[in-house]
């Protein structure tokens, strides 16, 4: 087989003096242009990010992987970005960044691409870039902040910003403990450790098969992240040897296996837009009708906040996210190949719930209906989306005056 970087390193003329010439001046020697895997790195790494800032580490232990399967691994940036800082909103910038990271692969001699995404936009940025090319591609998630801790309670990031802002004008919490509240929160690298979009997306990614088994949970400081990121290198050289596509992974039933996860994790409604939007790049039917028709009957198991009370940190030593699947049983399709190689019902075969107060039996959820509910009616023609484990009872039937 014919890899598409040795149209690049692999000729004897002009050109391929170019090509390799000027690489060299990295202190490359000649045997890595001899024709091994070369696998981009794909890095959404920023200062401007801080749930991506410790991705030049990560890349790190993705090379050694790489180098030990007889890869050339060679890390490239992307725009990066991060939900805190960037205005108007990082959403605007979703589909430019697919662009950048579509083009960067398209424009160089890659032949299979690890992709490195953490903070919310990036993760599905980066999914959908690399589908449009469909070259063998596995995504590491940055993993989860520790748990925020403050005055002995747990914190989590995002969810109880609001609550102490709100304590603060209602004069509850003094000002005082509102700016030191500020340093107890976000105290590790790694995104959000609620179940918040970049939490919801990291699982998503273990339940397509885009990523390696506990990929979702382990926080981002724990030893074992970069372990994965080593094995991660290992495997994507062998996945350009077997020519295992994007597209071999993203099928039908890898999607219904993520819809699925997202209604028992009480995950973020944004990852409807993303995963349609994933799944429209990769060419699989997907619609949001589809939501609301696979979600129905899965039950919420994962106790994390904003839903229940729970963090990630909490969720990797319950058992994360294989436990959950594991207990998804019949509902998940089992046969649906990851970049692993395997099927994820082999996966998860026989993965253990250690914390049943974080995740849930199934035969006593933390609520019945998990999933995604989509709205229809005359002021959302289009369709509208709730989460009703995150819903009160009052808004489950609201009467009131539309503005
Ligand atoms: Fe980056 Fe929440 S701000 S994941």
């Amino acid at each position: 087989m014919k890899r598409r970087s040795s149209t690049w390193f692999g000729g004897q003329d002009r050109d391929g003096f170019i090509h390799r010439s000027w690489m060299k001046n990295q202190g490359r020697p000649d045997h890595l242009f001899d024709g091994r895997p070369v696998i981009g790195i794909c890095n959404t790494w920023s200062e401007l990010t801080p749930c991506n800032t410790h991705f030049r580490a990560i890349a790190d232990h993705v090379k050694r992987g790489v180098y030990e399967a007889g890869g050339f691994p060679l890390e490239f940036p992307v725009m990066s970005l991060g939900e805190t800082l960037m205005r108007p909103t990082a959403m605007l910038f979703r589909n430019l960044v697919s662009m950048d990271v579509e083009e960067s692969i398209r424009a160089n001699p890659i032949d299979g691409v690890i992709l490195l995404a953490g903070c919310d936009k990036t993760t599905p940025a980066l999914l959908m870039g690399a589908a449009s090319c469909d070259i063998p591609s596995l995504m590491i998630s940055g993993g989860p902040m520790l748990s925020g801790k403050f005055h002995g309670q747990d914190i989590g990031s995002g969810t109880d910003v609001w609550r102490f802002s709100e304590d603060v004008r209602r004069g509850v919490m003094s000002e005082c403990d509102f700016l030191e509240a500020e340093g107890c929160m976000n105290r590790s690298a790694g995104h959000c450790m609620t179940m918040g979009t970049a939490s919801t997306m990291a699982s998503v990614v273990e339940a397509l098969g885009m990523g390696l088994p506990t990929n979702a949970a382990i926080p981002a400081v724990d030893a074992r992240r970069y372990a994965l990121a080593h094995m991660a290198g290992q495997r994507i050289v062998e996945m350009v040897h077997e020519d295992l596509r994007m597209s071999k992974v993203l099928t039908r039933a890898a999607f219904e296996n993520a819809i699925r996860v997202v209604g028992a994790i009480a995950g973020s409604t944004n990852a409807v837009i993303h995963l349609l939007a994933i799944a429209g790049r990769i060419g699989v039917d997907l619609t949001v009708d589809d939501w609301d028709k696979l979600g129905r009957g899965v039950p919420c198991l994962v106790n994390l906040m904003p839903s229940g009370k729970y963090l990630m940190e909490d969720f990797y030593y319950a058992g994360g996210l294989p436990a959950v699947i594991e207990d998804l049983g019949d509902l998940i399709n089992r046969d649906a190949l990851t970049v692993n190689g395997k099927t994820i019902g082999e996966n998860v075969a026989g993965a253990r719930c250690h914390n049943r107060e974080v995740v849930k039996p199934k035969d006593n959820p933390l609520t019945k209906e998990g999933g995604l509910a989509v709205l229809r009616g005359n002021l959302c023609p289009n369709g509208a989306v709730l989460k009703p484990s995150a819903a009160t009872p009052d808004l489950m039937k609201h009467r009131g005056r539309a503005v």
